[in-house]
């Protein structure tokens, strides 16, 4: 899927986190539940090497329960990382957030030497309204609208414990195909990027796996075994009005209504991925990724 947006706010918004970290203590990464994998940004990873990390899954309540323990057991594997769940509008877990900060970074704390922690996560994630809870009032504003959270904001959450907030961030290229799918189905990518009706073929293709009952029960169809991923969404639409005159299916609408059904949360909670999953796509990414440098190499050296 080829995916288009404007790296500008990802420029600017790398250069700020590049200035601020030789500040920051702790790097908290705010990721999707639904897609812990693809909503993890590489380039993140790459920039705060070596900080301790905190992951935390939002959107707790859309996710599958199961599948988000196993993706906290994953983070928590790794070294100097820390993972938790949350709904981001809860506030108990939400200031959980900060006793897990602090155990990051034991040496920090106390007025001298306040803990220093950077937010970072993609596009509609949930940064503002955890941040919102965080501080018990509409301190920033939350939205639809990537970039809305201003560049360098400060919040000052305890006497010795500051919040840097950073503007939603993507990456400049989405290796691993299926990423780029979730990242448009969970909403972290402007609607203008992407085709609607491939991205509800790939949502539909990877959600009938796991949870064909509930395909079945939302929109009253029979056994899917026999239908395409192409006949499902047209069954889909078939089923919730989404017919043209003459009878033909408009699937654009139904493939509008597939994805606003995932967003809601009408199909129960759903994770696209579990953390094997996403390690083998990672690899086949990074093989694609390779063989395609290597072949521009190629030509640039006048080969084949
Ligand atoms: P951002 O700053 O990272 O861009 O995200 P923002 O807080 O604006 O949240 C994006 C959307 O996700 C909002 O919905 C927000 O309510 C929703 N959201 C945030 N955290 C959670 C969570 O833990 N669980 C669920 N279910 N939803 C969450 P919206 O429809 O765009 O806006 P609104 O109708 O809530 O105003």
């Amino acid at each position: 899927m080829a995916i288009q947006w404007f790296p500008g706010h990802m420029h600017s918004t790398k250069k700020a986190i590049v200035e601020r970290l030789p500040d920051i203590d702790v790097v908290i990464e705010l990721l999707d539940a639904r897609l812990p994998g693809s909503s993890s940004n590489p380039l993140l990873a790459e920039l705060t090497a070596g900080k301790p990390a905190l992951k935390v899954l939002n959107k707790q309540d859309l996710a599958d329960p199961e599948l988000t323990t196993a993706w906290l057991a994953h983070f928590n594997a790794l070294p100097g990382t820390r993972a938790l769940a949350l709904d981001a509008s809860i506030t108990a877990p939400a200031r959980a957030l900060i006793a897990a900060c602090r155990a990051l970074a034991p040496l920090r704390g106390g007025m001298v030497k306040p803990l220093r922690v950077l937010i970072c996560g993609i596009p509609n994630v949930g940064k503002s309204t955890l941040i919102n809870t965080l501080v018990g009032q509409r301190a920033t504003l939350t939205g639809d609208e990537p970039g809305i959270t201003k560049l360098e904001q400060k919040i000052v959450l305890a006497p010795d414990f500051y919040l840097f907030d950073t503007p939603g961030m993507l990456w400049p290229r989405i290796t691993v195909e299926r990423s780029g799918y979730h990242l448009a189905a969970s909403g972290g990518i402007g609607r203008n990027a992407y085709d609607e009706e491939e991205v509800a073929l790939a949502l539909l293709a990877n959600v009938r796996v796991r949870h064909a009952d509930r395909l079945r029960a939302r929109y009253k169809l029979g056994d899917l075994d026999g239908l395409t991923d192409d006949e499902l969404l047209a069954e889909l639409g078939r089923k919730r009005g989404g017919l043209m005159a003459g009878g033909r299916v408009n699937l654009q609408k139904a493939a509008e209504i597939a994805i606003n059904d995932f967003r809601t949360g009408a199909w129960g909670r759903i994770t696209l991925e579990s953390p094997d999953e996403f390690v083998q796509w990672w690899a086949q990414g990074q093989a694609l990724e390779a063989e395609r440098r290597e072949k521009r190499e190629k030509r640039s050296r006048g080969g084949k």
